[in-house]
């Protein structure tokens, strides 16, 4: 399975930085899983130097790119920035940006930006709240829609989705998505995938979960899923716990 640990502004310690890195490189190391850490851009930059390898365990991923290509924008962080430093993932479009005023052609110009530069995009989708009529799926069909249209048939060979229910997030277990609900949503999301990669190409389109996964749920929540990982938020953000997570599916 792809797991992603989205640091987002947790970890706020060189020390910690490097001690997630090295728990991380020794649950990667195991080749069981592939172990992709989100660390802010300074950690990154800190980081990037103590992996041998762009190839190495774990690779690096990062919470967000600019839609800019560079030139006179103070304070941007662009794709080709990442990519030179040796970033592989680039969360695209997190429930939490997108609380900041990020549109879905905000995220599609991104995640164009990051498949030009050779990375894969995680582009998160997700609704606010579940509504007896489910309109909720029409809503991350949207999502899903409004980037995949606009990418070339390869590019979106290269595409991670991940499935974050604003209303999961941050949350308890006791408050994640039962296995039931994230089975039928994971179908959901390959049959909207199928109507831009007819037959087998979508298969290629891993499809990842977020929101209150932990070390007691994870296994439920991989079990019969059909889920291809998970995009995990504070339990990332401990050595321990990210540990005791990975193991429980390992
Ligand atoms: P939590 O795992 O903290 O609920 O966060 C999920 C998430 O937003 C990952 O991107």
């Amino acid at each position: 399975m792809l797991i992603v640990g989205n640091w987002k502004a947790y970890v706020e310690s060189k020390a910690k930085a490097k001690a997630l890195c090295a728990g991380a490189r020794r649950l990667g190391a195991k080749g069981v899983h592939e172990i992709v850490i989100a660390p802010s851009f300074p950690y990154i930059g800190m980081l990037a130097p103590l992996r041998p390898s762009v190839k190495d365990v774990p690779a690096l991923g990062a919470q967000d790119v600019s839609i800019t290509v560079g030139g006179a924008k103070t304070g941007e962080v662009t794709a080709g920035v990442l990519r030179e430093i040796g970033v592989s993932y680039v969360i695209v479009g997190h429930s939490e940006r997108r609380a900041r005023g990020e549109t879905d052609e905000i995220v599609t110009e991104k995640a164009r930006h990051v498949l030009a530069h050779g990375m894969t995009p995680i582009i998160c989708v997700g609704e606010a709240d579940r509504d007896p009529e489910a309109q909720y799926l029409k809503f991350v069909r949207a999502q899903i829609s409004s980037v995949f249209a606009a990418l070339t048939p390869k590019e979106r060979l290269s595409v991670v989705v991940a499935y974050e229910p604003i209303w999961a997030i941050g949350k308890t277990d006791l408050e994640a998505i039962t296995p039931t609900d994230l089975a039928e949503m994971v179908l959901y999301i390959r049959k909207v995938l199928a109507d831009f990669m007819p037959g087998r190409a979508n298969q290629k389109v891993r499809i990842l979960y977020g929101g209150s996964v932990d070390a007691d749920d994870v296994r439920s929540l991989a079990t019969g899923t059909l889920v291809d990982g998970f995009l995990v938020g504070r339990a990332s953000t401990d050595v321990a716990d990210f540990s005791a997570l990975v193991k429980a599916i390992s």
